[in-house]
């Protein structure tokens, strides 16, 4: 495992004593989980359909602080949200989506209108992929969960890493061991069954497989992964590698998705009723998934999809040809090609997945202007958050600066409810999800 700056001395001991005074035990006593966001620069949307994605994470995400409780009761306090949220871990656990058809993920929006619903869901969803994995739990949970300040709710993952926190600190409470492929299921059951959300195992997987400096590169139908390490870089004197990049992250301050907007599950939906339409005409049977559509059967019969559906599977085989590239350009350390890879799937995510809004387009295209940045996107599912780029490490401040001033010019409504000091952040790469 690399150095990452992140989390701080100073993060760790104000979630020790928060915990400590909530469960009147001596700091030394709590443990801490660290759960950091993720990027993805190329492999946008295609996990859900059995595609290469790659990922890393970010030196900021999720911090939580806990100690196992005397009994079966789980107590948790929020560095973000109000109130508390209190269950036990021998209640069993329902799918919340089957109650509430529409309930979603932070990432892609969510029907809740309580605080506590919303935050207290993924602790809760924790509990029910552990039960659904045959799990007894009897071991409780006093903890305080807090995330990276101006960066929730923004295309990072925070969801997947919120869920990746509480399944961590609950199998450690209860001694259970948890492979880092048993831990992207059990997330998969948090955000699939239990949340309703279709998606992939693009986040969980960076999250819990990501290594510092290294591109982590999933296929996510045969589910094996490798990381793909950079050519060796100068390590300064604190031990820190000086990678030739920053990961710029520009936010765009909408957090609501647009409760008329379907979003995420629509388009998951027509990438099915493509590959359904393709498979049917190559003579196939198997799940309708666009991997398993070779390219060659995608282009012989792609005139036999309605348009939407053709730039839909135009989208997914663009974009793992991309992924492919993008590994190799990322072991040569060749970040003008691997940014240029990522703005062409930007524009694809705009053109052909057509997924985005008007704000993230206008900061994905002010990110492709700004002096020094190698190549930019949507960060996650694109309907709200933020853009990532990679930027020269040399032009990063100065990057920073352009885009928050362009921005502006564009959406001064949204840009002046960013906190200045993070509607622009400069970050570098992060390690795996861990206890620490
Ligand atoms: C969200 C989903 C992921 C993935 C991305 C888009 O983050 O949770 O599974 O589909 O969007 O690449």
């Amino acid at each position: 495992m690399g150095l990452s700056s992140w989390p701080s001395d100073s993060e760790l001991d104000k979630i020790k004593k928060n915990v400590a005074e909530m469960a009147g035990v001596s700091i030394n006593a709590v443990k801490i989980v660290v759960s950091p966001y993720r990027i993805c620069p190329l492999g946008a949307h295609i996990d859900h359909q059995g595609g290469i994605v790659s990922a890393m994470t970010i030196n900021k995400g999720i911090i939580l602080g806990f100690v196992p409780s005397t009994d079966s009761q789980v107590l948790l306090k929020s560095g973000q949200f109000s109130g508390e949220v209190r269950f036990r871990v021998d209640q069993i656990q329902l799918p919340k989506h089957a109650a509430k058809s529409n309930g979603k993920t932070q990432e892609n929006g969510s029907s809740d209108t309580m605080e506590e619903c919303k935050w207290g869901s993924y602790a809760k969803g924790a509990l029910y992929a552990l039960q659904r994995g045959g799990n007894d739990l009897k071991q409780g949970i006093t903890g305080f969960i807090c995330g990276t300040e101006g960066l929730d709710s923004s295309g990072l993952s925070s969801s997947a890493a919120v869920g990746i926190a509480y399944l961590l600190a609950l199998e450690s409470a209860n001694n259970l061991t948890v492979s880092p492929t048993g831990n992207i299921e059990y997330d998969r059951l948090i955000e699939n069954e239990y949340l309703g959300l279709k998606n992939g195992i693009l986040d969980q997987s960076a999250i819990l497989l990501s290594s510092y400096g290294c591109l982590t590169c999933m296929d996510c139908k045969t589910k094996i992964h490798k990381l793909i390490h950079p050519p060796k870089y100068e390590t300064e004197k604190n031990a820190e590698t000086k990678f030739p990049y920053k990961i710029l992250l520009s936010f765009s301050g909408l957090k609501q998705a647009l409760t008329t907007n379907p979003g995420y599950n629509r388009r998951v939906t027509e990438c099915r009723e493509a590959a359904e339409i393709l498979l049917k005409a190559a003579g196939k049977e198997a799940e309708p998934i666009l991997s398993n559509v070779e390219q060659e059967e995608f282009e012989a019969h792609k005139s036999k999809l309605e348009p939407n559906l053709a730039r839909r599977a135009e989208h997914y085989f663009s974009e793992n040809t991309r992924v492919i590239k993008g590994l190799e350009a990322w072991s040569c350390g060749n970040f003008e090609e691997f940014g240029k890879l990522i703005s062409a799937s930007g524009l694809s995510s705009i053109q052909n997945y057509e997924c985005g809004c008007e704000p993230l387009i206008q900061l994905y295209e002010i990110l492709l202007k700004a002096p020094g940045v190698y190549g930019a996107r949507f960060s996650g599912a694109g309907f709200r958050g933020c853009c990532v780029a990679f930027v020269n490490s040399d032009n990063a401040d100065k990057a920073a600066s352009f885009v928050k001033n362009e921005y502006f010019k564009v959406q001064p409504e949204l840009a002046s409810h960013l906190n200045q000091d993070t509607a622009v952040v400069i970050c570098d790469s992060g390690d795996c999800a861990r206890i620490i």
